[in-house]
């Protein structure tokens, strides 16, 4: 099986004095120890066969006695690798994650879904209207868009939410409308993420108010267990746990949206006085 490391974990490394703990190992690699948590190890019930990409257990090596081999190959993210390139780094965005959540692979891939799902569910004649909401959405409706096969048009529209904190307050407020009049059109608020669900019930309720003849709402990423307002999102790219998140559009104080992946920040950088 393929999974992560466990307390504990031991294994004979090829070409080591004996069984190392796992931890040693890392650290002897130098692995930075934002990629320890989720590093592949290959194991069978009681033993690691391989820490990918790094060293298999002797104990699994392939001898003149072996019958049958297996071939795994382990691709490391690109993601992973910007990490661990720039860990220790200071000044680098990279070296502000903690964790990587999401790889850039996996959301271009759900996004591609998400498309096709979407493709599925209207016509050419229903002349779609993307909205996207300003300025999380950008790389989610760029990829989105591309990914709907389908005649659609654009437009966008800006509200202020959290400012500087990473906390709703509740208090929205329009900041740029929209180009377009959406009477009678079918439109589909695509939107970075649905937290308190706050910002999206207003959006709702003031585009509602104009008529189109359907609302409906794409949202990258959910955070259910956070929510206040009572909104229905039709399609969710990834329920995510309660933890504020950057990158791939979304920010902090106006940082970290051009990061590749979606991720974690470390605690200190909320408290940086810059
Ligand atoms: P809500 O009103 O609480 O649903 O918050 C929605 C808006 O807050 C989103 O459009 C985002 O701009 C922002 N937001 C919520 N959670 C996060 C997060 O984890 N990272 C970055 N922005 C967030
Ligand atoms: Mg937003």
């Amino acid at each position: 099986m393929l999974r992560w490391r466990r307390a504990g974990d031991c294994f004979r490394p090829v070409g080591g004095r004996g069984s190392r703990r796992l931890q040693d190992f890392f650290i002897d690699q130098k692995i930075p120890q934002t990629l320890r948590a989720a590093w592949p190890i290959l194991a069978t019930a009681h033993h690691i066969v391989w820490v990918a990409g790094l060293r298999p257990d002797e104990r699994f090596v392939p001898g003149p006695t072996t019958r049958h081999t297996l071939r795994v190959t382990f691709y490391q993210h690109q993601a992973a690798q910007q990490l661990a390139s720039q860990a220790g780094r200071e000044g680098t965005m990279h070296n502000d994650i903690e964790r990587i959540l999401l790889h850039q692979d996996e959301i271009t891939q759900r996004i591609v879904e998400l498309g096709t799902q979407i493709a599925r569910d209207y016509s050419a004649e229903d002349d779609l209207l993307l909205v996207g909401v300003l300025k999380g959405c950008m790389m989610f409706m760029v990829n989105l868009a591309i990914a709907i096969d389908l005649p659609l048009a654009m437009d966008f529209i800006a509200i202020s939410s959290y400012g500087q904190s990473t906390e709703s307050s509740g208090v929205v407020r329009l900041i740029k409308d929209l180009d377009t009049d959406i009477t009678g059109r079918h439109v589909l608020i695509v939107e970075d993420i649905i937290d308190s669900g706050l910002t999206l019930d207003y959006l709702r309720s003031q585009l509602l108010r104009r008529n189109p003849a359907s609302l409906r709402i794409c949202a990258l990423l959910n955070k259910p267990e956070r929510r206040q307002a009572d909104v229905q999102v039709d399609f969710i790219g990834f329920d995510i746990p309660n933890e504020f998140v950057v990158g791939y559009g979304l920010d902090y104080a106006e940082r970290y949206r051009n990061l590749p992946y979606i991720g974690v920040l470390k605690p200190d950088v909320y408290t940086r006085t810059t």
